[in-house]
């Protein structure tokens, strides 16, 4: 294991009705904007609850963040908080909205903001006060400091980070998650399992709290994730998928292991190209790196074969193979497709994503970064039917 250092300073308020907590979380001064996505709060009543609780502060409202924040709308948010004076900036939503935050807190101080994200966040030096409540669970957003922008206009979909961007807050309340469509569901499930599989599934370094942290959070979201498609209004299940969700990318499974970012930034750029779902890009790529590098992680797949799926019986290679092929149906029985194919994509396809991986300086990828553009063709070759 190599030396870390670890510190994380958002505080979470979890808990049904816990949204009244806002009102002794932001300063009684403080003039609020309240940024949202595309108008599922308002059908929920969560835009209500949230206005009740800020009382009489000066709130304005931004909404319009879809998902996949684009970062032309997130600008307009920039020209409003100079224009009003704005110095609190809560965001009422999942990771397009908590992410699109981020980058408008660090955005205002920034002579040209696209650098930030040419450069993962390096030349940022401040950001806005954030807090958030969350609405759907997935990206881990509300405890981390990470953010993911889109620019159409330059086919780009770009991460950063920075510790200026941590949430001061972040309100987790389970039952805000009933009002899901079973697709974001199955979405949050599948991008937390991949969030924890990028830190796990690389190779042994003996880090037994991080192994074992991340088995946890793999069966939990295994279990629920599978019984939440037939029992979408227990809020018990939607609690441990909500708190799994968060603490699969808050920086903890991390701590001084190998990590393996490949399968999110291939699928990332098959977002910013095909516009697919976040999560429904991993389903694709995460089978395709493993059959294509399952030799350079075979100490780890026998691992999580065992330990997550009980597979203890054949030869190593036997285990290996069924750990992936397990893991593929899984992805299926949650509702997502694995396939290229599935999409109408093909090999002119595969050539566009490594194309845009090289414009944007992002190989060699992986945890031994061998992960060229030939083995990117490689994986996605695996997937396209
Ligand atoms: O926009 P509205 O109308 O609110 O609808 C949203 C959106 O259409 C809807 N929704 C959210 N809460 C709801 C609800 N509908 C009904 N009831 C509710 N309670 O769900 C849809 C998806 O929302 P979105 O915020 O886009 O989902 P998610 O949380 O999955 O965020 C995805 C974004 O986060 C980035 C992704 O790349 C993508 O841009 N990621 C951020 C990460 C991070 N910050 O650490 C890491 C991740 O790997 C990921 O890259
Ligand atoms: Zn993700």
């Amino acid at each position: 294991m190599n030396n870390f250092e670890f510190v994380n300073p958002t505080k979470i308020i979890y808990g049904e009705h816990q949204v009244a907590k806002l009102d002794e979380n932001i300063p009684e001064s403080a003039k609020v904007l309240l940024l949202y996505g595309g108008g599922s709060i308002k059908h929920t009543g969560t835009l209500d609850e949230v206005k009740k609780a800020l009382g009489d502060r000066t709130v304005i409202e931004f909404g319009g963040i879809q998902a996949n924040p684009e970062y032309e709308v997130l600008m307009q948010a920039v020209e409003l908080i100079k224009k009003e004076k704005i110095d609190f900036l809560l965001a009422v939503g999942g990771g397009s909205v908590i992410d699109g935050t981020k980058f408008i807190a660090a955005a205002v101080y920034q002579d040209d903001p696209w650098d930030m994200l040419l450069q993962s966040g390096a030349t940022i030096e401040k950001a806005m006060p954030i807090g958030s409540v969350l609405t759907i669970s997935a990206t881990g957003s509300e405890m981390n400091c990470i953010g993911v922008i889109t620019r159409h206009e330059k086919n780009a979909k770009l991460g950063f980070s920075s510790p200026h961007v941590f949430p001061k807050f972040s309100v987790l309340d389970p039952s805000k998650l009933l009002t899901l469509p079973e697709k974001q569901t199955a979405n949050g499930v599948v991008d937390a399992f991949v969030h924890v599989l990028e830190q796990y599934l690389t190779y042994p370094v003996n880090a037994k709290i991080q192994d074992r942290f991340s088995e946890g959070l793999l069966l939990t979201l295994k279990e629920e994730g599978l019984k939440v498609k037939s029992n979408d209004k227990d809020v018990a299940i939607r609690g441990n998928l909500m708190l799994a969700s968060t603490f699969a990318l808050n920086g903890i499974l991390g701590m001084g292991v190998p990590q393996d970012w490949s399968t999110h930034d291939i699928g990332h750029q098959l977002t910013a190209l095909y516009d697919i779902d976040h999560a429904q890009t991993l389903s694709i790529v995460l089978p395709g790196l493993w059959k294509v590098l399952k030799e350079q992680k075979s100490e780890k797949l026998l691992q999580y074969g065992e330990r997550v799926w009980d597979i203890t019986s054949g030869s190593i290679e036997e285990r290996v193979d069924k750990a992936v092929e397990v893991t593929e149906k899984f992805f299926q029985e949650m509702g997502l497709k694995t396939k290229l194919k599935d999409y109408s994509l093909n090999d002119e396809s595969i050539e566009e994503v490594v194309g845009l991986l090289e414009k944007y300086d992002l190989l060699p990828l992986g945890e031994k970064k061998n992960i060229n553009a030939d083995t990117v063709r490689k994986i996605l070759k695996t997937q396209l039917e």
